[in-house]
């Protein structure tokens, strides 16, 4: 495995050298796209009448907030609100709670610092570099049981002479003294979410806009959490001007403080139900570049599923390069006591097959060794190869059969909708195949197809804008060391399933 991560390693290295510094010019400075996922003839999500766009560098000025209670590896359970200056200065708010409902707060932290944005990212297509630096980060802690829970599973050396004084409701401050980040790096705290940005802005049809902040994702190991750089994205933050209506939660963290942090109404668990097809609700984005949408279909009563995975070279999920079709067998397990209101699974994976959408990946496929992927030689553009006689794909990551220990929970959205959350990947590209390796978090939410929204699948060819075209026409074949590039790391990530 870590053999492969070299080799994949060396590749991006090699490339990079290849296509040189151009590749700093290569993320468009602003993109319009109209959003269109893929799907099936049986499961289709297309919000007409949406357009997005994301500006880079992208405008942080205002307030941005969770809109729901957030799940970090961990589990944390957490509601974040951010406010960017135009001085370039922040002020980061960030609840923490003993329960998956965020209802009984336990502490909030109060962070200060300062933002530069620098390059667009070249890892990350989309985004925007930048650093931080912090000035404050103050702890204020909410009652006595939260402040010996947290106590407890903190070092002596930080608790003694810092969070030992800790008076319910009284900030104290834990970063300008050396035990007090002592304290900081044990709760396992960083703001290195903040190394990439992202900002998308929904256009409506009926008019109106809704902007989302994508800050960037955290580490599902625990050990490595204060390290990892992020490629890819938390659970995007929304706008306090520019937010979906209604938001009921966003007026309760929006007038939230320090010392009086939101509590979230008691929502009833929905029972978990998957039957029936699920679907991405916008372009994902995974750890090391790679853009995807998802699409799930479960049988309670066979105990099968079914999942699609479109992969995509671009964050509007309009450039496709290969289609993966995975399905096996379920088994719902016990509620998850870690994380309250999910429940257990295991996924059998039996049957993979692959569709290379473009020239580069089908070359790369065809050249793999007779055996080891597929039959070698046989890859073609457009037509789907069965990976079951090699026993999966050794280029891809990809072993069969292949079993999985998984997460799941089903939340209603503000139009009580169900959404299906899966639990999120290790960032080491490692897989859960043991349970202890089982998430504590989450992917983005997928939602349930209405059979109503049936129809054929087509894609907007009229969406893809002048911006990328220019990238297409402006650089000798940049745009295909580009994709390559793309596809080597897609690839490389690639591993295993969901
Ligand atoms: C795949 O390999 C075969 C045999 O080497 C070759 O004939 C074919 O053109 C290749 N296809 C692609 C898409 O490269």
């Amino acid at each position: 495995m870590s053999t492969l991560r070299g080799v994949c390693l060396l590749w991006q290295v090699a490339l990079m050298v290849a296509t040189g510094s151009k590749l700093w010019e290569v993320p468009t400075s602003s993109t319009n796209l109209n959003e269109s996922l893929p799907g099936g003839p049986h499961c289709h999500y297309r919000q007409d009448g949406v357009r997005i766009t994301a500006e880079i560098p992208p405008k942080l000025d205002g307030t941005w907030l969770s809109t729901r209670c957030e799940v970090r590896p961990g589990p944390e359970f957490l509601i974040r609100s951010y406010t960017f200056h135009p001085t370039r200065h922040f002020q980061a708010l960030q609840h923490y709670y003993s329960d998956s409902g965020c209802e009984d707060p336990a502490y909030s932290l109060l962070i200060q610092g300062k933002l530069r944005l620098r390059q667009a990212s070249w890892i990350t297509r989309g985004a925007t570099e930048a650093n931080h630096h912090l000035s404050k980060v103050a702890i204020v802690i909410h009652s006595l049981g939260a402040k010996h829970k947290l106590v407890s599973r903190l070092p002596a050396s930080c608790v003694g002479p810092t969070l030992g004084r800790l008076v319910v409701g009284k900030p104290h401050d834990l970063h300008n003294t050396r035990a007090g980040r002592g304290c900081l790096a044990a709760m396992g705290f960083s703001m290195i979410e903040m190394a990439v940005v992202r900002v998308e802005t929904q256009h409506r049809n009926h008019g109106g806009e809704i902007q989302d902040l994508f800050l960037g994702d955290i580490q599902t190991d625990w050990t490595q959490r204060t390290h990892y750089r992020p490629t890819g994205y938390q659970q995007p933050l929304q706008s306090a001007m520019h937010h979906i209506h209604p938001c009921p939660v966003c007026a309760l963290v929006y007038r939230s403080t320090e010392q009086y942090p939101p509590v979230l109404p008691h929502r009833p668990q929905v029972p978990i139900s998957l039957a029936g097809c699920w679907v991405s609700q916008r372009c994902e984005t995974r750890p090391n570049v790679l853009f995807l949408t998802r699409e799930f279909h479960f049988d309670p009563d066979e105990h099968a599923w079914e999942g699609i995975y479109h992969h995509y070279s671009d964050p509007f999920c309009s450039q496709s390069t290969f289609t993966l079709r995975a399905s096996g067998h379920y088994a719902q397990g016990n509620p998850s006591v870690k994380v309250p209101g999910a429940t257990e699974f295991v996924f059998k994976v039996t049957e993979v097959r692959v569709t290379a959408d473009e020239e580069p990946t089908a070359k790369l496929l065809n050249g793999t060794k007779t055996g080891k992927c597929g039959r070698a030689g046989a890859w073609q553009v457009g037509v789907e190869q069965d990976l079951s006689p090699t026993h999966g794909c050794t280029v891809l990551g990809i072993k069969l059969p292949h079993k999985e220990y998984e997460l799941f929970k089903v939340e209603l959205d503000h139009r009580k909708h169900p959404l299906l959350y899966v639990g999120e990947r290790p960032k080491d590209g490692s897989t859960p195949d043991r349970p202890s390796k089982r998430a504590t978090s989450f992917q983005p939410p997928m939602m349930l197809c209405s059979h109503r929204e049936t129809q054929p699948s087509s894609r907007h060819s009229s969406g893809l804008n002048s911006k990328q075209v220019q990238v297409d026409t402006s650089g000798t074949g940049r745009l295909t060391q580009i994709l390559l590039v793309v596809l080597g790391s897609a690839l490389c990530s690639w591993i295993w399933v969901f």
